[in-house]
């Protein structure tokens, strides 16, 4: 999957009203600016035609100024400006949440280079954002290191994420189905990994998704080879899943790994095989990812493969 042709042709078919405002508002000033060229195009070429010299004569005759065309070529652009402004303002109502003083529908945290996502309702997920379709979400966004941005470009617009100074945007989809994410600022090595995918989803389906991500890990796992490694081993140290003693969020949550479809902020699909390569050495797929190698044997990798594949 090539991002940039995705994310060029996603600005240009956008599924929210936001974006709508955004791309609508692109076509009117374009259509502007092509009238602007089109007038001085031809005034410049008509010009060149109509007055160049027929004569031997080296000094053209002077002209010291035109009221009526000093007036238009003044009043034309302020007009054309003024005009593009409230464009612009009006737009940005449409694309942009004023700050609103309640607590966001979620919290997207940007960490070099994944998603952590909070919910209201408490559920926390990585690299893999569900909503309902049609409902406008407020979302806050913010960062645990460097700045990153967060874009869906059929969604909504670029925002930056800044540690300490948490931003506001509307994320809502007209339509169901699954939306690219990318980070939109340059943030290190993998920042070009750096992506998500935002499922719109009808809202029963969303509910049961949501009722599901807030489960601790069912307890008849712990039995699991996989399971015992992850307690055992150095993942503990990094990870969290509900339901056991695993309680740190410095890398991705894992208590519901197993139901998303990617590995490493997109660039895997979640499979048992991948995952299997992906503990084996993360490096050899991600260069730069924060995660260490953990040593793991080809038995182990592919024990706690098939435990995470039963986290749903
Ligand atoms: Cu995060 Cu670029």
């Amino acid at each position: 999957m090539t991002a940039l042709p995705i994310l060029a042709a996603g600005v240009f078919s956008p599924q929210s009203p936001q974006a709508s405002a955004i791309v609508d508002l692109f076509y009117i000033v374009l259509v502007i600016c092509a009238g602007v060229f089109v007038i001085v195009t031809y005034l410049v070429t008509h010009s060149l035609a109509r007055f160049r010299s027929r004569s031997q004569q080296l000094e053209p005759s002077q002209v010291g100024g035109h009221k009526t065309l000093e007036l238009v070529w003044t009043v034309g652009p302020l007009v054309l400006v003024i005009w593009i402004f409230v464009l612009t303002v009006r737009g940005m109502s449409r694309a942009d949440p004023v700050k609103e003083n309640r607590p966001p529908d979620l919290t997207v945290t940007g960490h070099q280079w994944w998603w952590e996502i909070h919910y209201k309702s408490g559920a926390v997920v990585a690299n893999e954002i569900h909503i309902p379709v049609g409902e406008k979400l407020l979302v806050q966004v913010d960062s645990t290191d460097v700045i990153h941005a967060f874009w869906v470009p059929q969604l909504a617009r670029k925002i930056d994420m800044i540690k300490g100074h948490p931003n506001q945007i509307w994320l809502q989809a007209d339509h169901p189905g699954t939306y690219l994410g990318v980070c939109a600022e340059y943030c290190g090595t993998e920042h070009a990994w750096m992506r998500f995918l935002v499922v719109v989803d009808p809202a029963a389906e969303f509910n049961d998704w949501e009722q599901q991500q807030l489960r601790s890990a069912p307890a008849s796992l712990a039995v699991m080879r996989g399971a015992r490694l992850f307690q055992q081993m150095t993942c503990v140290n990094c990870h969290a899943i509900k339901g056991t003693g695993a309680q740190m969020r410095v890398g991705p949550d894992l208590t519901h790994v197993g139901s998303r479809q990617q590995i490493g902020a997109g660039i895997l699909d979640n499979t048992p095989a991948n995952m299997t390569k992906w503990l084996k050495n993360p490096q050899a797929i991600k260069s730069g990812v924060l995660m260490p190698n953990p040593g793991l044997t080809d038995a182990q990798a592919a024990d706690l493969a098939a435990y995470f594949a039963m986290l749903k």
